[in-house]
Protein backbone atom coordinates (compact mmCIF):
# COMPACT_ATOMS: atom_id res chain seq x y z
CA UNK A 1 0.00 0.00 0.00
CA UNK A 2 1.34 3.52 -0.99
CA UNK A 3 4.52 1.78 -2.44
CA UNK A 4 5.24 4.07 -5.44
CA UNK A 5 8.99 2.60 -6.03
CA UNK A 6 8.84 1.83 -9.72
CA UNK A 7 7.42 -1.37 -9.03
CA UNK A 8 5.83 -3.47 -12.30
CA UNK A 9 3.59 -1.99 -14.68
CA UNK A 10 0.07 -2.11 -13.96
CA UNK A 11 -0.31 -4.34 -10.91
CA UNK A 12 -2.97 -6.23 -10.86
CA UNK A 13 -5.62 -7.17 -8.42
CA UNK A 14 -3.58 -10.45 -7.54
CA UNK A 15 -0.88 -7.85 -7.06
CA UNK A 16 -2.81 -6.03 -4.30
CA UNK A 17 -4.19 -9.27 -2.65
CA UNK A 18 -0.82 -10.67 -2.40
CA UNK A 19 0.48 -7.42 -0.64
CA UNK A 20 -2.33 -7.35 1.27
CA UNK A 21 -1.36 -10.98 2.86
CA UNK A 22 2.19 -10.42 3.42
CA UNK A 23 1.55 -7.51 5.47
CA UNK A 24 -1.00 -9.53 7.36
CA UNK A 25 1.88 -11.59 7.95
CA UNK A 26 3.87 -9.58 10.04
CA UNK A 27 3.14 -7.97 13.43
CA UNK A 28 2.65 -3.81 13.38
CA UNK A 29 4.57 -3.54 16.45
CA UNK A 30 6.70 -5.25 18.95
CA UNK A 31 3.98 -5.06 21.63
CA UNK A 32 1.95 -7.69 19.01
CA UNK A 33 4.81 -10.96 19.05
CA UNK A 34 7.55 -11.03 16.83
CA UNK A 35 7.30 -11.97 13.15
CA UNK A 36 5.63 -15.68 13.13
CA UNK A 37 5.01 -15.66 17.32
CA UNK A 38 1.76 -13.70 17.51
CA UNK A 39 1.02 -12.96 20.87
CA UNK A 40 -2.70 -12.82 20.51
CA UNK A 41 -2.61 -16.99 19.36
CA UNK A 42 -0.89 -17.27 22.88
CA UNK A 43 -2.93 -14.98 25.15
CA UNK A 44 -6.15 -16.53 23.66
CA UNK A 45 -5.50 -19.76 25.72
CA UNK A 46 -6.25 -18.38 28.99
CA UNK A 47 -10.10 -17.16 28.30
CA UNK A 48 -10.86 -20.13 25.97
CA UNK A 49 -9.45 -22.69 28.93
CA UNK A 50 -11.32 -20.56 31.66
CA UNK A 51 -14.70 -20.46 29.80
CA UNK A 52 -14.59 -23.61 29.20
CA UNK A 53 -13.24 -24.42 32.71
CA UNK A 54 -16.31 -22.10 33.86
CA UNK A 55 -18.72 -24.34 32.22
CA UNK A 56 -17.53 -27.49 33.69
CA UNK A 57 -17.56 -26.08 37.42
CA UNK A 58 -20.82 -25.12 36.75
CA UNK A 59 -22.38 -28.58 35.74
CA UNK A 60 -20.22 -29.94 39.03
CA UNK A 61 -22.13 -27.44 41.06
CA UNK A 62 -25.46 -28.61 39.87
CA UNK A 63 -24.38 -32.31 40.77
CA UNK A 64 -24.59 -34.33 43.73
CA UNK A 65 -21.68 -33.34 46.29
CA UNK A 66 -20.35 -30.63 43.89
CA UNK A 67 -22.45 -27.80 45.17
CA UNK A 68 -18.98 -26.07 46.44
CA UNK A 69 -17.64 -25.90 42.74
CA UNK A 70 -19.89 -23.00 42.49
CA UNK A 71 -17.12 -20.64 44.02
CA UNK A 72 -14.12 -21.43 41.64
CA UNK A 73 -16.95 -21.18 38.51
CA UNK A 74 -16.64 -17.62 39.12
CA UNK A 75 -13.22 -17.20 40.05
CA UNK A 76 -12.58 -18.50 36.45
CA UNK A 77 -15.51 -16.56 34.47
CA UNK A 78 -13.53 -13.82 35.97
CA UNK A 79 -10.08 -14.72 35.21
CA UNK A 80 -11.80 -15.62 31.89
CA UNK A 81 -13.38 -12.32 31.01
CA UNK A 82 -9.84 -10.40 32.28
CA UNK A 83 -7.72 -13.15 30.31
CA UNK A 84 -10.03 -12.58 27.35
CA UNK A 85 -10.08 -8.59 27.48
CA UNK A 86 -5.74 -9.17 27.11
CA UNK A 87 -6.49 -11.45 23.89
CA UNK A 88 -8.77 -9.03 22.42
CA UNK A 89 -5.83 -6.06 23.13
CA UNK A 90 -3.13 -8.32 21.21
CA UNK A 91 -6.05 -9.15 18.69
CA UNK A 92 -6.93 -5.72 17.86
CA UNK A 93 -3.22 -4.99 16.70
CA UNK A 94 -3.02 -7.91 14.47
CA UNK A 95 -6.67 -7.06 12.83
CA UNK A 96 -5.34 -3.74 12.46
CA UNK A 97 -2.87 -5.14 9.60
CA UNK A 98 -5.26 -6.81 7.53
CA UNK A 99 -6.57 -4.38 4.66
CA UNK A 100 -10.03 -3.58 4.69
CA UNK A 101 -12.51 -4.45 2.47
CA UNK A 102 -11.16 -8.13 2.53
CA UNK A 103 -12.59 -11.05 2.85
CA UNK A 104 -10.21 -11.72 5.16
CA UNK A 105 -11.27 -8.20 7.12
CA UNK A 106 -14.44 -9.25 7.16
CA UNK A 107 -13.93 -12.75 8.53
CA UNK A 108 -12.11 -10.70 11.75
CA UNK A 109 -14.66 -8.46 12.62
CA UNK A 110 -17.07 -11.14 12.78
CA UNK A 111 -14.59 -13.12 14.73
CA UNK A 112 -13.73 -9.26 16.81
CA UNK A 113 -17.79 -9.36 17.25
CA UNK A 114 -18.24 -12.79 18.03
CA UNK A 115 -15.52 -12.76 20.57
CA UNK A 116 -16.75 -9.38 22.06
CA UNK A 117 -20.04 -10.80 22.62
CA UNK A 118 -18.06 -13.62 24.54
CA UNK A 119 -17.03 -11.43 27.30
CA UNK A 120 -19.86 -9.29 27.35
CA UNK A 121 -21.96 -12.59 28.33
CA UNK A 122 -19.56 -14.40 31.05
CA UNK A 123 -19.53 -10.45 32.42
CA UNK A 124 -23.64 -10.84 33.05
CA UNK A 125 -22.66 -14.29 33.35
CA UNK A 126 -20.24 -13.29 36.98
CA UNK A 127 -23.16 -10.25 37.97
CA UNK A 128 -25.68 -13.04 38.44
CA UNK A 129 -23.75 -15.07 40.26
CA UNK A 130 -22.54 -12.39 42.67
CA UNK A 131 -26.07 -11.09 42.88
CA UNK A 132 -27.07 -14.77 44.43
CA UNK A 133 -25.42 -14.97 47.94
CA UNK A 134 -26.07 -18.68 48.04
CA UNK A 135 -24.48 -19.83 45.50
CA UNK A 136 -21.24 -20.71 47.18
CA UNK A 137 -23.78 -22.86 48.92
CA UNK A 138 -25.99 -24.01 46.66
CA UNK A 139 -24.13 -24.57 42.70
CA UNK A 140 -24.37 -21.67 40.47
CA UNK A 141 -27.91 -19.88 39.64
CA UNK A 142 -29.48 -21.32 36.48
CA UNK A 143 -29.35 -18.55 34.51
CA UNK A 144 -25.85 -17.45 34.77
CA UNK A 145 -24.82 -21.27 34.01
CA UNK A 146 -27.28 -20.98 30.94
CA UNK A 147 -25.45 -17.60 29.60
CA UNK A 148 -21.72 -19.03 30.26
CA UNK A 149 -23.17 -22.29 27.85
CA UNK A 150 -24.00 -19.80 25.57
CA UNK A 151 -20.73 -18.16 25.83
CA UNK A 152 -18.67 -21.40 25.44
CA UNK A 153 -20.90 -22.23 22.31
CA UNK A 154 -20.51 -18.27 20.51
CA UNK A 155 -16.99 -19.00 21.72
CA UNK A 156 -16.30 -22.58 19.43
CA UNK A 157 -17.58 -20.57 16.64
CA UNK A 158 -15.71 -17.35 17.11
CA UNK A 159 -12.40 -19.69 17.36
CA UNK A 160 -13.28 -21.78 14.33
CA UNK A 161 -13.16 -18.21 12.68
CA UNK A 162 -9.97 -17.13 14.10
CA UNK A 163 -8.67 -20.51 12.66
CA UNK A 164 -9.77 -19.67 9.88
CA UNK A 165 -7.69 -16.36 9.67
CA UNK A 166 -4.58 -18.31 10.79
CA UNK A 167 -5.08 -21.60 8.63
CA UNK A 168 -6.89 -20.27 5.39
CA UNK A 169 -5.67 -16.55 5.21
CA UNK A 170 -2.34 -17.07 6.79
CA UNK A 171 -2.46 -13.99 9.20
CA UNK A 172 0.38 -13.29 11.30
CA UNK A 173 2.05 -16.73 9.77
CA UNK A 174 5.58 -16.76 8.13
CA UNK A 175 6.04 -15.99 4.37
CA UNK A 176 6.60 -19.15 2.40
CA UNK A 177 10.33 -18.71 2.51
CA UNK A 178 10.96 -18.63 5.48
CA UNK A 179 8.42 -21.79 5.82
CA UNK A 180 11.06 -23.52 3.85
CA UNK A 181 13.62 -22.75 7.02
CA UNK A 182 11.97 -25.63 9.17
CA UNK A 183 11.86 -28.33 6.27
CA UNK A 184 16.11 -28.01 5.33
CA UNK A 185 17.28 -31.43 5.98
CA UNK A 186 19.43 -31.42 9.21
CA UNK A 187 21.15 -34.61 7.90
CA UNK A 188 22.82 -32.01 5.53
CA UNK A 189 24.79 -29.68 8.76
CA UNK A 190 27.42 -32.05 9.41
CA UNK A 191 27.45 -34.74 6.53
CA UNK A 192 30.79 -36.27 6.83
CA UNK A 193 32.99 -38.49 4.65
CA UNK A 194 31.55 -41.35 6.12
CA UNK A 195 27.96 -40.35 5.07
CA UNK A 196 29.18 -39.38 1.83
CA UNK A 197 31.29 -42.58 1.01
CA UNK A 198 27.37 -44.31 2.40
CA UNK A 199 25.51 -42.00 0.06
CA UNK A 200 28.07 -43.06 -3.43
CA UNK A 201 27.22 -46.89 -2.85
CA UNK A 202 23.59 -46.20 -2.31
CA UNK A 203 21.74 -47.38 -5.63
CA UNK A 204 19.48 -45.58 -4.24
CA UNK A 205 20.89 -41.98 -4.19
CA UNK A 206 22.30 -40.09 -6.89
CA UNK A 207 26.03 -40.09 -6.98
CA UNK A 208 26.17 -37.54 -9.75
CA UNK A 209 25.27 -34.36 -8.54
CA UNK A 210 24.28 -33.58 -11.78
CA UNK A 211 20.56 -31.83 -11.89
CA UNK A 212 19.70 -33.84 -15.17
C1 LIG B 1 -11.79 -13.61 24.19
C2 LIG B 1 -11.25 -13.03 23.14
C3 LIG B 1 -10.63 -13.77 21.99
C4 LIG B 1 -10.31 -15.09 21.87
C5 LIG B 1 -10.48 -16.21 22.88
C6 LIG B 1 -9.74 -15.27 20.54
C7 LIG B 1 -9.33 -16.49 20.02
C8 LIG B 1 -8.68 -16.65 18.82
C9 LIG B 1 -8.20 -17.90 18.28
C10 LIG B 1 -8.37 -19.26 18.98
C11 LIG B 1 -7.58 -17.65 17.12
C12 LIG B 1 -6.88 -18.68 16.22
C13 LIG B 1 -5.44 -18.77 16.68
C14 LIG B 1 -4.70 -19.95 16.14
O1 LIG B 1 -5.31 -20.94 15.72
O2 LIG B 1 -3.45 -19.90 16.15
C15 LIG B 1 -7.65 -16.22 16.89
C16 LIG B 1 -7.08 -15.57 15.83
C17 LIG B 1 -7.20 -14.22 15.61
N1 LIG B 1 -7.95 -13.32 16.36
FE1 LIG B 1 -8.86 -13.70 18.12
N2 LIG B 1 -9.73 -14.07 19.91
C18 LIG B 1 -10.27 -13.13 20.75
C19 LIG B 1 -10.48 -11.80 20.51
C20 LIG B 1 -10.10 -11.16 19.34
C21 LIG B 1 -10.37 -9.79 19.02
C22 LIG B 1 -11.18 -8.81 19.88
C23 LIG B 1 -9.80 -9.54 17.82
C24 LIG B 1 -9.83 -8.24 17.06
C25 LIG B 1 -10.29 -8.22 15.89
C26 LIG B 1 -9.15 -10.76 17.37
C27 LIG B 1 -8.43 -10.91 16.20
C28 LIG B 1 -7.82 -12.07 15.78
C29 LIG B 1 -6.93 -12.16 14.64
C30 LIG B 1 -6.50 -11.00 13.73
C31 LIG B 1 -6.54 -13.50 14.54
C32 LIG B 1 -5.56 -14.10 13.50
C33 LIG B 1 -4.25 -14.63 14.14
C34 LIG B 1 -3.56 -13.78 15.13
O3 LIG B 1 -3.68 -12.57 15.06
O4 LIG B 1 -2.86 -14.33 16.00
N3 LIG B 1 -9.38 -11.74 18.31
N4 LIG B 1 -8.33 -15.65 17.93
Amino acid sequence: MGDSNGSPASPGPGDDAARARDAAHRPGNAVSGGYGHPLHTLAATVPIGAFVGTVAFDIASKLGEGRAFGRPASWLAVIGVVSGVVAAFFGVLDFLRISPGTKARQVATLHLILMDVVVLLFVVSFILRRADDTHYLHGTPVPAMVLAIVGVVVMVVGAWLGSTLVYSYGVRVVDDEDQLAGYASTASEGVDADAQADATTDPTSDPSGDVD
